[in-house]
């Protein structure tokens, strides 16, 4: 199961988690390890939590970091981040690692089905268990596809492309992703069809997000990380998308600011305190040279908080 993975804005996260040789980090996207051996090396003491759901990414991220008994690796959603850990008896960290989407053996793995670009059966499943892309394109209504092409797909030709896959899958299943590509191609007007890289690119995208419920992961994780974070403690999140990274921006922003008072109140009546210092105002980018070296990180946004201690009670 040898792959090469290179892992995105490396020296930039590990700047980010700031670690300490006897922290407690958690990696929730272990994918290739890349990340996680990374921090593994830096611990002494410390303890690595590094999750994936995906059962391939799991047996990879064992392998790899065989050689650190510091690092454990737990097969989970990152949403139950804060369930697993404290089954583990862990209810502060000092450090969470969160780099999104699909790993490159995941991409490069054909069978897998993310790939508009390798002939395979439709799945995109990260955990190779529930609603896979068949279900998706051949039984979600019209409506829905086009706002799942829309909203995660960022696509103008939303409209048309789900009622192509619904007349197409009237006549017969759409199994396979070349067929879907295919499909998605025609839909779009000629014209269109050589703006923004391969016409099918962002429809997979939108209907990998689908399939694996990636946003409301995050939203999950974002709503309970804040409580994991020891005093000082470190959150950073490596984003692809758009939406992903307004989700981190708003939620951190609003830590930040503490008061959730609505905007029309003269004064703050609610007296929650600032909970994290922004250490990212604006996100980090990858180097023109890792950009030269790697597609996948021109879109990669890192965004970086640290948690204040929680004031003392009286
Ligand atoms: C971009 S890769 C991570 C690559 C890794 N940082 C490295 O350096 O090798 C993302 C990984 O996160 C996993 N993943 C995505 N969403 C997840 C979730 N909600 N819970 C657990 N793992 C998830 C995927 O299965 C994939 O293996
Ligand atoms: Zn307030």
């Amino acid at each position: 199961m040898e792959f090469q993975h290179f892992s995105v804005m490396l020296t930039e996260c590990m700047d980010a988690l700031n670690i300490r040789q006897d922290g407690i980090y958690v990696d929730g996207t272990g994918g290739g390890a890349g990340h996680s051996q990374e921090i593994a090396k830096r611990l002494t003491t410390g303890k690595l939590f590094t999750f994936d759901k995906d059962p391939d990414a799991v047996a990879i991220c064992r392998e790899r970091l065989k050689g650190y008994p510091q690092a454990q690796v737990v097969h989970s959603d990152f949403s139950r981040m804060a369930q697993e850990l404290k089954a583990r008896g862990i209810t502060k960290v000092d450090g969470i690692l969160l780099d999104l989407g699909v790993s490159s053996h995941q991409l490069d793995t054909a069978q897998r089905g993310f790939s508009y670009q390798s002939e395979a059966k439709l799945d995109m499943r990260m955990a190779q268990e529930g609603v896979s892309a068949y279900e998706v394109v051949n039984t979600y209504e019209e409506r829905e596809l086009a706002r799942i092409l829309r909203e995660y797909g960022e696509e103008k030709f939303a409209q048309r492309i789900a009622r192509f896959i619904v007349q197409a899958r009237q006549e017969s299943p759409i199994e396979t992703t070349t067929q879907l590509a295919e499909l998605v191609k025609s839909a779009i007007p000629a014209a269109k069809r050589r703006e923004g890289g391969h016409p099918a690119k962002r429809s997979f995208q939108a209907i990998r997000i689908a399939v694996n419920s990636e946003l409301d992961a995050l939203s999950e994780c974002l709503e309970r990380a804040l409580d994991l974070l020891a005093a000082d403690g470190r959150f950073a999140v490596l984003t692809f998308h758009s939406l992903e990274d307004r989700m981190v921006k708003q939620k951190f922003a609003q830590w930040a600011k503490g008061c959730i008072c609505p905007p029309q109140f003269p004064v703050c009546v609610c007296n929650n305190k600032p909970k994290v210092t922004l250490i990212t105002r604006k996100p980090i980018e990858a180097t023109p040279q890792e950009l030269a070296e790697n597609r996948r990180s021109h879109s990669a946004k890192l965004r970086v908080v640290q948690r204040l201690a929680d004031e003392e009670e009286n």
